[in-house]
């Protein structure tokens, strides 16, 4: 089908709006009608350049919810008129991850920044008559996507799609990396460095499983300001503002855990971390930055000697299939915030404004809604 989609052309540019040819469901894919398409970070690492993909075009977007318009041969697991979120990570349920417990590792994400569809290794998507790569195999920059059953998860009707769209990516990431990652207990001190999209359902993720000191830390005051609204005790601008503070209400034991959910993180972020870890503590690292970036700063001594823990982490180390659900289940519940989290609504024709105002620190999540204009 023609319908239109955010592209990017090469490293730098902006997102060009423009009609696309999105192919119509094989085997074991399913059509969807996207309600709204969150601007995660990690598209603005694509247009720099910090990710790097092997061509272009590329149709950017990988935070997205909406209805199933069409099912092709095969798909058991979802039918026409179901609500679905798309999960940037696809989980198959039977391969060697999936089946032992880390689905958002899951093998068929091999190909989630080459473009070519699981099912048959074709691009599903064309613009001006070539192959282009959706992100993460979704594409979520365009009112329609055609993708693998594997990357959805059905969720109840009721549920706003707009908000479910951010359980996609940003919620169950910041959630996960301080439930799951982080493992936060009762009590623990738990910093979060970034509080954007990612870093503020981490912030809400530690106030849930009992921190007692939950610290946010970012340079914009009206992050840190949010997340005392949504869980966090104490906030500062900066690393070297939260030692002293924090060292006083930990008795110097500083946190046990430490959260990094930088926009772009660079390997000196891993030393500001770790002047804020305690003993036995765990540095977990969301955020991510330069594809090619090799250059971790850390204290070796002190890492061995305070027998201290560095975790990468990708999508909160969640089960889409069990997970999304339940972080819906717990904004139903009323335990978890989404309205709070959408700060400005785009149209898709004004992304590039929705990403200056990201870079510019104004938004929690910008977020691009479709309607009957757009179909
Ligand atoms: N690992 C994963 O599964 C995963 C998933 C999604 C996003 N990400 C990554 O997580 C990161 C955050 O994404 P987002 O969408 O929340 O980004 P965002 O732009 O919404 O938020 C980033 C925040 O970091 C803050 N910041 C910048 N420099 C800082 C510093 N030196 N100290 C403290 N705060 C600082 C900014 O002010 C902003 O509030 C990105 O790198 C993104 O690519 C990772
Ligand atoms: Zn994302
Ligand atoms: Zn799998």
């Amino acid at each position: 089908m023609k319908t239109k989609g955010a592209i990017l052309w090469g490293v730098d540019q902006d997102w060009s709006v423009e009609e696309i040819e999105v192919g119509d469901p094989v085997a074991g894919e399913v059509q969807v009608r996207l309600a709204a398409s969150g601007l995660c970070h990690s598209d603005e690492h694509l247009r720099t350049g910090d990710t790097p993909v092997p061509s272009y075009p590329v149709l950017g977007g990988h935070e997205g919810a909406g209805v199933v318009t069409k099912v092709g041969a095969g798909v058991t697991d979802v039918a026409e008129g179901d609500h679905v979120v798309l999960a940037f990570i696809p989980a198959c349920g039977t391969c060697l991850m999936c089946s032992t417990g880390r689905s958002n590792i899951c093998d068929k994400g091999a190909n989630l920044l080459t473009g070519q569809a699981i099912s048959d290794n074709t691009f599903r998507v064309t613009a001006r008559g070539q192959g282009a790569i959706p992100m993460c195999l979704l594409g979520t920059f365009s009112p329609y996507v055609t993708v693998n059953e594997a990357s959805v998860v059905k969720v109840e009707n009721q549920i706003p799609l707009e908000k479910a769209a951010l359980v996609g990516c940003g919620v169950t990431t910041g959630w996960g990396s301080a439930v799951k990652v982080a493992d936060t207990r009762p009590g623990d001190a738990v910093v979060v460095i970034g509080i954007g999209g990612v870093g503020i359902n981490a912030i809400q993720g530690a106030a849930a499983a009992g921190a007692g000191l939950v610290v946010a830390i970012d340079p914009v005051a009206f992050k840190r300001d949010s997340a005392l609204k949504l869980g966090a005790t104490h906030a500062f601008a900066t690393v070297e503002e939260a030692a002293g503070p924090l060292g006083e209400a930990t008795y110097g034991r500083m946190a046990e855990k430490v959260i990094i959910t930088i926009g772009r993180t660079e390997g000196h972020h891993v030393l500001g971390a770790q002047a804020l870890v305690g003993k036995g503590g765990r540095i977990v690292v969301t955020g991510m930055g330069d594809f090619a970036d090799i250059d971790v700063k850390l204290n070796l001594a002190m890492f061995t000697l305070l027998q201290q823990d560095l975790q990468g982490a990708i999508f909160g180390g969640s089960n889409p299939r069990a997970d999304i659900p339940r972080l819906l289940k717990l904004y139903e519940m009323g335990l978890l915030k989404l309205d709070e989290l959408i700060t400005q609504t785009y149209r898709l024709e004004d992304i590039n404004q929705g990403y200056a105002d990201m870079r510019d620190g104004k938004n929690l999540r910008g977020v691009i809604l479709y309607d009957d204009a757009d179909y």
